[in-house]
C-alpha cells in the first residue's frame, strides 16, 4: 500500500519542482560552505587562543598592570603592478577577517605590525600608494581605544639604496613616526631598520641620532632620580624596553630555528646576508648596547625563530600574517608588565583545511547533481571524483 502511494506521489511531482529542489540543495551547500570557510572558521580557530599568564611579583601588594599586545608582521598588501586582482581580493579578505576576529575575541590594547605592510611601497606611484593605504585602513580598522602601531619595512620604503626622503615622509604621514611608545609602564622602541645601514646617509644619521636620544632617556630612567645631569624633565617608566623592528638582529642563518612554522629545512642553513636578510653585526651590537632591550621582536623572514643574543637577550622572529607567504600564518600575543612578559602564538586557520573543505563540498555537489539527474549512475562516482580532486590539492601536513 505504502509503495503505491509513494509511487503516486513521485509521479505527481512536477519536473520543474524537482529541478528547483535540486537548486535549493545546491544553494544551501554552497552558501554554508562559503559561510564556514570565509567567516566562521576564523572564529572557530582564533577562539582557541588565550592571553598568556605573566608572572606577578610574589610579595607585591599591588598588582602590576598587564598590557595586552598583539604582534604581527609582513602583511604585504599587494600593489597594482605585481598583484593579481584575485590574489589581492582573497589575501586581503583573509587578513581582514583574521584581524577583525582577533580584535573582537581577544581585545588587545595595542597592535604592532612589524613592517612590510605593503608589497610595493618601494616603487608605487602616489595614486597607487593612496589606494593601498585606503585598503589597509579598511582591513585593519579598529576601535579608538585600541592603538595600532606600524613599523617600517623594506617593502614600504625600499631597501637602503631605494629608500628616499619622499618615501619615508609619505609613510610617516600615514603612520605615526615616533620611535618611542610607552603604555602601562612598558617601553617600546620602534626602529627603522632599513636606516641602520651604518653608512652615514642622511636618513641613517637622523635615525641614529634619534636612537641615541632614546638611549639617553632610557639610561636616565634607570638612574636614581636627581643623581645626574638628566634634568627634571618627564622620565620614562624605569623598565628595559622591548625593541621592535623589521629586520632581525644579526644571525648567521636560521639553522637553529625549530618548530612547525620555522623556515623549510632545506632553506634553514642558507647563510644570511647582512643588511639584506638581517641587520649588520655592527648595527645589531649598537642597538643592544644603546637600548639594552629585554626582548626583541622582528619580521622580514616570514618564518618563526627564537634566538638568544649574547646569552641574555631573546629575539622572536614573527612569521608572516599573510596566507600568500605561508600555509599557517600566526601572530604573537604578549602579556607585558614593566618587569616581566609572557608570549604565546595564535595560529590562523590553515589554508590546506580551507581548500580541503572546498574540495569536499565540490564532491558533495557532484554527488547531489549526479544522484538527481542520473539515477543509474551510483553516487559513488561523484564521491570518487571529489576525492580525486582533493587528493591533488597542494599542501603538506594536515592542520586546522
Ligand atoms: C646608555 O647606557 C649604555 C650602557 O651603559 C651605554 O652603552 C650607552 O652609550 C648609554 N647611552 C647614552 C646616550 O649615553
Ligand atoms: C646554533 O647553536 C649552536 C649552539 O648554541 C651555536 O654554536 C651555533 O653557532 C648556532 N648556529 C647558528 C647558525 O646560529
Amino acid at each position: 500500500m505504502a509503495l503505491v502511494r509513494w509511487g503516486l506521489r513521485r509521479h505527481t511531482l512536477h519536473p520543474l519542482k524537482r529541478k528547483s529542489s535540486l537548486l535549493l540543495k545546491l544553494t544551501v551547500v554552497v552558501f554554508s560552505v562559503l559561510l564556514f570557510c570565509e567567516y566562521l572558521i576564523y572564529y572557530l580557530v582564533i577562539f582557541r587562543c588565550h592571553w598568556p599568564e605573566v608572572k606577578m611579583p610574589a610579595h607585591g601588594h599591588q598588582k602590576e598592570p598587564v598590557l595586552k599586545a598583539m604582534f604581527l608582521a609582513d602583511t604585504h598588501l599587494l600593489g597594482e603592478i605585481q598583484g593579481h586582482w584575485l590574489d589581492k581580493l582573497r589575501r586581503e579578505w583573509q587578513m581582514e577577517r583574521a584581524f577583525q576576529t582577533a580584535l573582537w575575541s581577544l581585545q588587545p590594547e595595542v597592535v604592532f605590525i612589524l613592517g612590510d605592510i605593503f608589497d610595493e611601497g618601494k616603487w608605487s606611484s602616489a595614486q597607487a600608494w593612496a589606494d593601498d593605504v585606503q585598503r589597509f585602513q579598511r582591513m585593519f580598522r579598529h576601535p579608538s581605544h585600541v592603538q595600532l602601531k606600524v613599523i617600517v619595512g623594506n617593502h614600504d620604503i625600499g631597501f637602503h639604496y631605494q629608500m628616499s626622503k619622499y618615501r619615508v615622509k609619505r609613510f610617516e604621514k600615514v603612520f605615526d613616526s615616533k620611535m618611542l611608545f610607552s603604555l602601562k609602564g612598558v617601553n617600546f622602541v620602534m626602529v627603522n631598520s632599513v636606516a641602520m645601514e651604518g653608512d652615514g646617509c642622511n636618513i641613517c644619521s637622523e635615525a641614529e641620532a634619534g636612537l641615541i636620544e632614546i638611549s639617553r632617556r632610557l639610561n636616565c630612567s634607570r638612574e636614581v632620580p636627581g643623581s645626574s645631569q638628566c634634568g627634571g624633565g618627564q622620565r620614562l617608566p624605569a623598565s628595559a624596553p622591548v625593541l621592535l623592528q623589521h629586520y632581525p638582529l644579526y644571525r648567521t642563518s636560521d639553522a637553529n630555528c625549530s618548530g612547525d612554522d620555522a623556515a623549510p629545512l632545506e632553506e634553514r642553513t642558507i647563510p644570511f646576508k647582512e643588511r639584506y636578510d638581517v641587520l649588520s653585526r655592527e648595527a645589531s651590537l649598537k642597538l643592544l648596547w644603546w637600548l639594552r632591550p629585554r626582548l626583541v621582536l622582528s619580521g622580514h623572514t616570514h618564518s618563526a625563530c627564537e634566538v638568544l643574543h649574547a646569552g641574555r637577550t631573546p629575539e622572536l622572529s614573527v612569521p608572516s600574517f599573510s596566507w600568500r607567504n605561508r600555509n599557517n600564518p600566526s601572530f604573537i600575543m604578549g602579556s607585558l608588565t614593566s618587569r616581566d612578559y609572557a608570549l604565546s602564538k595564535c595560529y590562523l586557520p590553515c589554508e590546506d583545511t580551507v581548500l580541503a573543505t572546498y574540495c569536499g563540498a565540490a564532491g558533495l555537489l557532484m554527488v547531489l547533481t549526479l544522484a538527481h539527474f542520473e539515477r543509474l549512475v551510483t553516487p559513488f562516482l561523484g564521491t570518487y571524483l571529489g576525492l580525486k580532486v582533493c587528493t591533488t590539492t597542494p599542501g603538506s601536513g594536515f592542520c586546522f
